[in-house]
């Protein structure tokens, strides 16, 4: 059995940052599952395929060849990094991951990922869906309103235009969609430990989910 942690939550919630810290720190393997759905709505959104045909973006979601290397992501060869980040294209990976059959066919490729050492894998459904049997699963929350902010400081980062009003709004339509689907909704599993990351800083997440490690994987971490 390899091992995986899995870390959930909406986004904005500093847990693809988590996610990767953690890797980085164990030495195991990082999906970061939200960026296969980003990549599926960018090829949906460049061949003019209609978001809410499910026939038409499951039968993109078989063929997709997408390839994390290092810290970029390849579709088809060419490097989406950057172009999957927008807002557009988180809206447009929230659109097409509601359709259960689109789902369905990137299942394989996402438990095919867990490789020794051990996977940590960052996203909605990957201790409810995904890895129903992993030993440790985090869920990741914080208030719609801080994830803006977040989001905010980062795109000023960035050099991008942001407007706070908008990022909340976009978060809350957004929170809403993945809360409400049929399939693999936004939700904590049962046996998740639930963490509140509001008035958090990084370091501090960290050394919370790195005290859930060591109470899981006693020999992992000192
Ligand atoms: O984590 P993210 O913001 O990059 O994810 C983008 C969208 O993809 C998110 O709005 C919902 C969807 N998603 C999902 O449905 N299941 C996952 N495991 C990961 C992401």
């Amino acid at each position: 059995m390899i091992p995986v942690i899995t870390i959930d939550g909406p986004s904005g919630t500093g847990k693809g940052t988590i996610a990767h810290l953690l890797s980085n720190r164990l030495g195991w393997h990082c999906l970061d599952s939200g960026a296969l759905y980003r990549v599926l709505g960018l090829t949906a959104q460049r061949l003019g395929v209609e978001l809410d045909d499910a026939d038409a973006v499951a039968a993109l979601a078989v063929r997709l060849k997408v390839t994390f290397a290092a810290d970029r992501v390849l579709l088809d060869g060419e490097d989406v990094t950057d172009a999957i980040r927008t807002e557009q294209a988180g809206m447009a990976a929230s659109r097409v991951a509601a359709h259960p059959s689109a789902r369905a066919a990137l299942l394989a490729w996402q438990r095919a990922r867990a490789c020794p050492p051990g996977l940590v894998a960052d996203g909605r459904d990957m201790g409810t869906v995904v890895f129903p049997h992993a030993p440790l699963k985090v869920f990741l929350d914080a208030s719609p309103e801080e994830r803006a902010k977040r989001r905010y400081k980062q795109l000023k980062e960035k050099g991008l235009d942001a407007n706070l009003p908008n990022l909340i709004v976009d978060i809350r339509e957004r929170d809403t969609r993945d809360r409400s689907r049929q399939v693999a909704p936004l939700r904590a599993a049962g046996d998740a430990v639930v963490l509140d990351s509001t008035t958090l800083s990084v370091d501090e997440v960290l050394d919370r989910v790195l005290k859930e490690v060591r109470r899981v994987f006693p020999e992992l971490v000192p």
